[in-house]
């Protein structure tokens, strides 16, 4: 089962992967890197993972890192140790494939480098993670990334480092004119941090494949969403991978015959973090405003960078996008329990663009910042639905909105999500059929 974010990210993935994995053997992450937030609470305590899969919290779950994710060593040591730490045993379940493109502490500067410019250029910042993934991504498409794989062989590491440091210290320093990174410092680092890798690394998409024999149940878990999609999403306010489910199969090695089901993740409303088009945004800042309530009572900050997260109303047109390209079996709508209280819900359910209507989010960024939404307003509830377990516990009205929100978007809701715990789950029908 793939598991994909179908708006800007942070609806909840990693708690909804959590709550699976009691039915599953394996999770595994096959795109984006450590510019992922995704936060787990089990019984009322909170574990924050970036690259790790959210399977880390069930001891009998095995994680894998396929081929797609960009590794940065540093913080994969550093947030194991972290777990280690919290007293979750990993690296005898953890499996990392070899052919994933590392991250370096060069790709952060040019990240960092490049937004800075961007913004003297009066280009505008794209709001990344700085975390250097955009440029991971750039080498690796590039031919020239460094592989984990390249850890095993020192002479070749020295070699295929060098080359690129050279490039990427050209670019720092005669275009960008900012520090280069060295490289002598930079290699002894990978040497050292090679010893406890190593273990680790191996070829996934086989690991996968007997898993498969064995009849196990994976789930592979999206990081980011739909509509940051390098190629599907708001070009160039998007991410710098492939987000959407299609790419759980190359991302992974494992081939599309394999996936049996996809389940989007659709936040009963919509955040964004950083820059880029957001038609049914609304201002977070005013007291007493519905901005202020979705951004105060959704807790909506930044896991990675603690910005704050942009909020607006739930977008059906963009929805429907993205249960297209993903070709989604059923959404998990999350976070409910934060409409709670507001008197009237409203829906954007497409835009007014250039004289014309159209109900489906356009492709291109500068016509979606174009876009003046059309609503539908209904009726909020005065109940709480926080920590709710069965679907007719629901108000009459919390019930009425899923069901418009399914018919709207084209894809029929499986799961609701009424808290961070574990626990705050509605089934309608089981991703997994039982
Ligand atoms: P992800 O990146 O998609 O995994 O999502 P994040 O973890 O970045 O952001 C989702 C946030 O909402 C986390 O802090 C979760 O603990 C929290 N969360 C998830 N589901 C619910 C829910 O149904 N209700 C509430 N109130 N919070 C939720
Ligand atoms: P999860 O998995 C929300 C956004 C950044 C920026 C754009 C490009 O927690 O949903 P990048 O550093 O990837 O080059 O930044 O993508 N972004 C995310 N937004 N959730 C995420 O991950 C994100 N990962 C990247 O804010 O707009
Ligand atoms: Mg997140």
């Amino acid at each position: 089962m793939v598991v994909v974010g179908n708006q800007w990210g942070d609806e909840g993935k990693g708690k909804v992967v959590d709550w699976l994995t009691e039915q599953a053997q394996g999770v595994v992450r096959f795109q984006g890197g450590h510019n992922a937030g995704h936060t787990l609470v089990i019984g009322g305590q909170k574990t924050a993972l970036q690259l790790i899969p959210s399977g880390a919290m069930r001891a009998d779950v095995a994680c894998y890192i396929g081929n797609g994710v960009v590794v940065d060593p540093e913080h994969l040591m550093a947030e194991i140790g972290r777990l280690e730490a919290a007293g979750v045993e990993l690296r005898a379940r953890l499996r990392i494939s070899e052919a994933c493109p590392l991250v370096l502490p060069s790709h952060v500067a040019l990240d960092l480098a490049r937004e800075a410019s961007r913004e003297t250029r009066g280009l505008g910042r794209i709001g990344t993670t700085g975390k250097g993934i955009g440029p991971a991504y750039e080498d690796k498409v590039a031919r020239r990334a460094v592989r984990l794989q390249d850890l095993k062989h020192p002479r070749r590491l020295a070699d295929k480092l060098r080359e690129t440091l050279d490039w990427h210290n050209f670019a720092l320093r005669e275009y960008l004119h900012v520090a280069p990174v060295e490289f002598e410092p930079t290699y002894q680092r990978l040497l050292q941090l090679a010893e406890p890798i190593a273990p680790l690394l191996a070829d996934v998409g086989h690991c996968l494949q007997r898993c498969r024999e064995r009849g196990e149940r994976l789930l592979f878990e999206g990081a980011q969403g739909t509509l940051l999609d390098v190629d599907h999403g708001t070009y160039p306010y998007v991410t710098s991978s492939n987000c959407v489910a299609g790419n759980a199969a190359a991302g992974a090695g494992i081939g599309p015959r394999a996936i049996d089901y996809v389940l989007g993740i659709t936040k009963a409303y919509t955040t964004r973090v950083g820059s880029g088009p957001f038609p049914s945004e609304l201002p977070i800042d005013q007291p007493g405003s519905v901005g202020h309530h979705l951004h105060t009572v959704g807790q909506e900050r930044g896991t990675v960078t603690g910005r704050a997260r942009r909020c607006g109303w739930i977008d059906t047109a963009a929805l429907k996008r993205a249960n297209l390209i993903n070709s989604t079996s059923g959404q998990c709508i999350t976070k409910l329990d934060v409409l709670d209280g507001l008197p009237e819900i409203l829906l954007c359910t497409g835009y007014r663009l250039d004289g014309r209507d159209i109900d489906i989010l356009p492709l291109d960024a500068d016509d979606i910042a174009r876009c003046q939404p059309h609503y539908e307003r209904m009726p909020g509830w005065k109940e709480t639905t926080a920590g709710l377990t069965r679907w007719e516990q629901l108000p009459r009205e919390a019930r009425a909105y899923l069901e418009r929100v399914a018919e709207l978007s084209g894809t029929p809701i499986s799961m609701v999500s009424t808290g961070p715990d574990r626990e705050h789950t509605i089934v309608l029908q089981h991703p997994f059929g039982d």
